[in-house]
């Protein structure tokens, strides 16, 4: 029989009453985050047919998914080290945003056309010491900036997931320099104790 630490224990009950976990298990999504970006979209319309979307994070693919479903035609480019569930019609890039080689990649894709949205929703591993983990994550946030900096049109759009703590206001005060529009927000799929928040920018001043 395989024995099961307390804390994975935990993580499997927390998984089994979760509402989100349920509902993207019954409606056939890959993963709760899905809801994180659909309650985004729903108040911030980032998503719309025939936009040219790069997606940083993308593994399992929950976005992904939702974005398929949205852009109708448009490009999509998901890029994750890890294996991403979709369809065909995507341009998978398996390696680490900020790599030498996944930049070309994303250049020869592009060729030369412009992005209209941004979005990342990458994570850092997790070492439990928290000065650690933030730091990891504010540069995650900034790779996410220089793709925007890279390729994202004048008036497009950005959104990353990000977490509160050290660095963070002050990183979105430089934002609000580069975007007309910037809000944090917590969509309600987020689970309440994580702090995990997300960073909407609008209006990219190139
Ligand atoms: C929370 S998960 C993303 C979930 C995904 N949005 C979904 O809906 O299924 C975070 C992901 O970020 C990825 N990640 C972390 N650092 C990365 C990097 N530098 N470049 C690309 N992906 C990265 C991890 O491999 C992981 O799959």
């Amino acid at each position: 029989m395989v024995k099961r630490s307390k804390s994975s224990d935990r993580w499997l009950q927390r998984q089994r009453k979760d509402y989100f976990v349920r509902r993207a298990q019954d409606g056939g999504q890959i993963s709760r985050a899905h809801f994180k970006l659909e309650q985004i979209d729903q108040r911030f319309r980032l998503v719309k047919p025939h936009q040219r979307v790069l997606e940083l994070g993308a593994a399992p693919g929950g976005w992904t998914h939702y974005l398929e479903g949205k852009l109708q035609g448009g490009l999509l480019i998901a890029v994750d080290p890890l294996p991403i569930t979709a369809s065909q019609d995507i341009y998978l890039i398996e390696g680490l945003a900020g790599d030498v080689q996944v930049d070309e990649e994303i250049n020869t894709i592009l060729d030369g056309q412009q992005l209209d949205l941004v979005l990342s929703d990458m994570a850092p591993n997790i070492s439990g010491v928290r000065t650690v983990d933030q730091a990891r994550a504010m540069d995650l946030a900034d790779l996410s900036l220089e793709s925007c900096h890279r390729w994202l049109k004048t008036g497009g759009a950005m959104t990353i997931k990000a977490f509160q703590g050290e660095g963070l206001d002050h990183w979105v005060g430089a934002l609000r320099k580069q975007f007309a529009k910037v809000l944090v927000t917590k969509p309600k799929a987020s689970r309440s104790e994580s702090r995990e928040v997300f960073v909407v920018a609008q209006g990219f001043r190139a």
